[in-house]
C-alpha cells in the first residue's frame, strides 16, 4: 500500500514538473481539413503567434475528409500530454449529430483550451456563372433543378451547413462535390469545374477582390469593410440568414489543468499580437476577444451549438452514415 502512495506521488510529482516546463518539444496541431483552406490559414496564423510565447515550434498537419472527423478522431486518440492539439470549427458540433457513428463522444472527449475566430461565409460561384445577384441565383438554382454543382468539404463541414440552410431555405437543389477542404473546393472553382459554394471569407476574400469569382451574399448582419459592395443575405432577400464559423482549440480529454491554461494564456496573448490581428483583418476575420479564449467559453460553446444544430439536422433528417 505504502509503495502504491509513493509512486502515485512520484507520477503527480513528474506530471506537474512537466507541465510546469511544458513544451519542451514542438507542438503539433492537426487541422482536419485540407492544406490552403480557411480553417488551415487561420491555424498557421495563431499557431505562429503562439510558438513565439511559447518558445516552441508549432507544426501543423493537415488531416482532412469526413467533414473534419477523420482529424478529429486523431486528436481524441492522442495522448493528453499538450504536444497534439486540434483547431477546428462549428463542425464538430454539426458532426455530432450528421454522423451517428463517431468514434468519440463530442461532449467530452476534449479539455477545451479556448475560442480563436467568428469568420463570417460568403456565397460565391464561378466568375462566369450567369446570375449576377442572389435573387437571380435562387431563380436559376430553382430552375435547373440540382444540375448545378456545389463544393464542400464534406457532410459535416462549415461549408456544408451553409450550402444545407441556404438550399433549404431557398427551396432548391443542388449537387454536392464533397473535398477534404474548401481550399482544394476554391482551386475548383478557379478552374471553373464547380459551380458555386458558401466558404469562409478567409478564403474567399482574395478571389472576390481580384473579380476572380462571383460573389451574391456575406452571411454576417453587416457588410464586411473590405467587401463594401457585397450585400449581406438579409439585404440580399433571405431575412434573417446569418452564420458564423466560430473556430476553437482543443487538446484531448485529459490533457492536464495545467498544460490547458498556459495554452490559454498563450492563445490569450497570440490574439492580441499586432502581426496576427493584421493577418487575421486581411482575410476578413477577428480575433476572440479575451474573455472568450478561455477553457470556459470553448466548453460552452461546443455544447451549445451542439444542442443548437441537433433539432435542425433532425429535421432535414439527412445524416452522413
Ligand atoms: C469547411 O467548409 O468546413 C472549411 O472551409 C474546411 C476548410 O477549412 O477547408
Amino acid at each position: 500500500m505504502r509503495l502504491v502512495l509513493i509512486a502515485a506521488a512520484l507520477a503527480a510529482t513528474i506530471a506537474s514538473a512537466s507541465a510546469q516546463d511544458y513544451p519542451t518539444r514542438p507542438v503539433n496541431i492537426i487541422v482536419p481539413a485540407a492544406a490552403g483552406g480557411p480553417t488551415d490559414a487561420i491555424s498557421r496564423i495563431t499557431a505562429l503567434a503562439m510558438s513565439k510565447l511559447l518558445g516552441q515550434q508549432i507544426t501543423i498537419e493537415n488531416v482532412g475528409g469526413a467533414g473534419g472527423t477523420i482529424g478529429t478522431a486523431r486528436v481524441v486518440r492522442a495522448d493528453p500530454d499538450g504536444y497534439t492539439l486540434l483547431i477546428y470549427h462549428v463542425g464538430l458540433s454539426t458532426a455530432a449529430t450528421l454522423y451517428r457513428k463517431l468514434p468519440y463522444d463530442t461532449r467530452s472527449a476534449f479539455a477545451a483550451v479556448g475560442l480563436v475566430t467568428d469568420a463570417p461565409m460568403t456565397i460565391i460561384g464561378r466568375s462566369d456563372l450567369e446570375p449576377n445577384t442572389l435573387k437571380e441565383l435562387v431563380a436559376f438554382l430553382k430552375g435547373r433543378t440540382a444540375k448545378t454543382t456545389f463544393g464542400n468539404a464534406g457532410i459535416g463541414s462549415a461549408s456544408h451547413l451553409c450550402g444545407m440552410l441556404f438550399m433549404s431555405r431557398v427551396q432548391a437543389q443542388v449537387t454536392t462535390v464533397p473535398y477534404r477542404g474548401t481550399g482544394p473546393v476554391m482551386n475548383d472553382l478557379l478552374g471553373k469545374q464547380i459551380d458555386m459554394t458558401c466558404d469562409q471569407a478567409t478564403n474567399t476574400t482574395g478571389p472576390i477582390m481580384g473579380k476572380l469569382v462571383k460573389a451574391y451574399a456575406v452571411t454576417t448582419k453587416g457588410r464586411l469593410k473590405s467587401l463594401p459592395d457585397l450585400p449581406t443575405a438579409h439585404e440580399a432577400g433571405l431575412e434573417g440568414f446569418e452564420l458564423g464559423v466560430w473556430h476553437g482549440l482543443f487538446a484531448p480529454k485529459g490533457t492536464p489543468p495545467a498544460i490547458v491554461q498556459k495554452l490559454s494564456t498563450a492563445l490569450k496573448a497570440a490574439l492580441k499580437d499586432p502581426d496576427l490581428v493584421k493577418r487575421f483583418n486581411d482575410i476578413n476575420t477577428e480575433p476572440m476577444p479575451e474573455d472568450r479564449a478561455t477553457p470556459e467559453a470553448a466548453q460552452r460553446m461546443l455544447l451549445s451549438e451542439i444542442d443548437r444544430w441537433a433539432p435542425i439536422i433532425n429535421a432535414a433528417g439527412e445524416y452522413a452514415d
